[in-house]
């Protein structure tokens, strides 16, 4: 298949790219690089000597968009192209709705008009809120987001849901993601956060290599094994995997399929920080620190449907996902800049 991936140069994208390539199917990006480099795309290309076509552009922009699907017969589109802090969102909601949603409306309206009604969309376990049930099924309900960020996917979900609904020519996957971490084998591609890293793994990483001095860990009074939060953590190579496998729901015609894509297991953050080190030999200096606004004490999925809907199961542990962080950003202590 010709897939447009939007927002291909970053993280998640990036390496659904070497996935995708690897798999044997055809790849367009379009990705404005508000939050990427044109580098990593490079490296896609290094890490599985194919080629891939590259749009600089932005998914609001209906020209670029025309002038795409007038280039390319594009079969499906794998749409992560998004702003993601959680915490910027709250100061600056217009934007994330603006980007997120009109931006999604946008490409959504440009597919139907060139006859394309397939997407795969990059949603978040952050749809369920507090969880109802833990671990968490695609049948918990969706809860109260607790950001602006939490929102637009919650609300994505629902345009998209109902649009198949309205028309069952379009085949709408949505694909829950729990907490991406890891990084591709070869070293070479990675996450490559701006600023500050909000994220857990990213934080320890830079820790690690010197960058900060000490771990923050949110909260140590939470109803959890050793008081700190828990996540599922999944290695992003099995995550890029868990897209490939979704294509084939698109290849049946299978209308609307929502899927989490998670491990099945529960890590708190001191349980990553002693990974870490095991795995990588490097002590992490932490404190304990106020819980931060918004943060749950639990998240973890149950992983069943993707396994038996999509065949797909996480095949990496949290020890490579630890050394598959640890790897990219000891080979690239400024990522994409070195
Ligand atoms: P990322 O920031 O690395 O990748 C997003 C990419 O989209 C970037 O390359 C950015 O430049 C591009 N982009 C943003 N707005 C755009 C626009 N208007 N037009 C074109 N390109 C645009 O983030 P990621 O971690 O790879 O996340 C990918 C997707 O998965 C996002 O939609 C994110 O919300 C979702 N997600 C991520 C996580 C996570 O923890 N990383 C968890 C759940 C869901
Ligand atoms: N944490 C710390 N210190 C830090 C960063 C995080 O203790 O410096 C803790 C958090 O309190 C939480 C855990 O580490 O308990 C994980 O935090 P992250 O920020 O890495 O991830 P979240 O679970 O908060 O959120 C992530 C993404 C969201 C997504 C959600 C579910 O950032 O976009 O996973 O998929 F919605």
């Amino acid at each position: 298949m010709n897939i447009l991936v939007t927002g291909g140069a970053g993280f998640i994208g990036s390496h659904t790219c070497v996935e995708l390539l690897n798999a044997g199917e055809e790849v367009v990006v379009l990705d404005n690089l508000s939050n990427s480099s044109e580098k990593s795309l490079e490296r896609v290309k290094e890490i599985t000597g194919k080629e891939l076509k590259f749009y600089k552009g932005d998914i609001l922009d209906r020209d670029i968009l025309g002038k795409i699907f007038a280039e390319n017969k594009i079969d499906a589109c794998i749409h992560f192209a998004g702003l993601k802090a959680v915490g910027e969102s709250v100061q600056k909601p217009w934007e994330y709705y603006q980007n997120n949603i009109s931006g999604t409306l946008t490409l959504v309206d440009v597919m139907r008009q060139n006859g394309c009604k397939n997407i795969i969309f990059s949603s978040s376990a952050t749809v369920y809120g507090n969880p109802a049930e833990i671990p968490i099924t695609e049948n918990c309900p969706k809860g109260t987001c607790t950001n602006p960020y939490g929102w637009t996917k919650s609300m994505l979900e629902q345009i998209l849901s109902d649009m198949q609904k309205a028309d069952n020519e379009w085949n709408v996957i949505l694909l829950r993601y729990f907490n991406p971490i890891g990084a591709h084998k070869s070293g070479h591609i990675g996450e490559n956060p701006n600023g500050i890293p909000n994220n857990l793994m990213p934080y320890i990483t830079q820790v690690a290599i010197g960058k900060l001095e000490r771990l923050g860990v949110f909260g140590n009074d939470y109803d959890t094994p050793d008081g700190t939060g828990v996540r599922d953590y999944i290695h992003v190579v099995d995550l890029a995997d868990g897209h490939v496998k979704a294509l084939k729901k698109i290849r049946e015609n299978a209308g609307l399929c929502i899927y989490n894509l998670g491990t099945g297991c529960g890590y708190s953050v001191l349980d990553i920080v002693k990974n870490f080190e095991e795995a990588t030999g490097v002590k992490i200096p932490y404190d304990i620190k106020p819980r931060r606004a918004g943060d749950i004490a639990t998240c973890y999925s149950d992983a069943t449907k993707a396994k038996e809907e999509l065949g797909w199961t996480a095949k990496y542990g949290i020890k490579e996902m630890c050394e598959d962080s640890w790897r990219w950003q000891s080979n690239n202590p400024n990522g994409y800049d070195d």
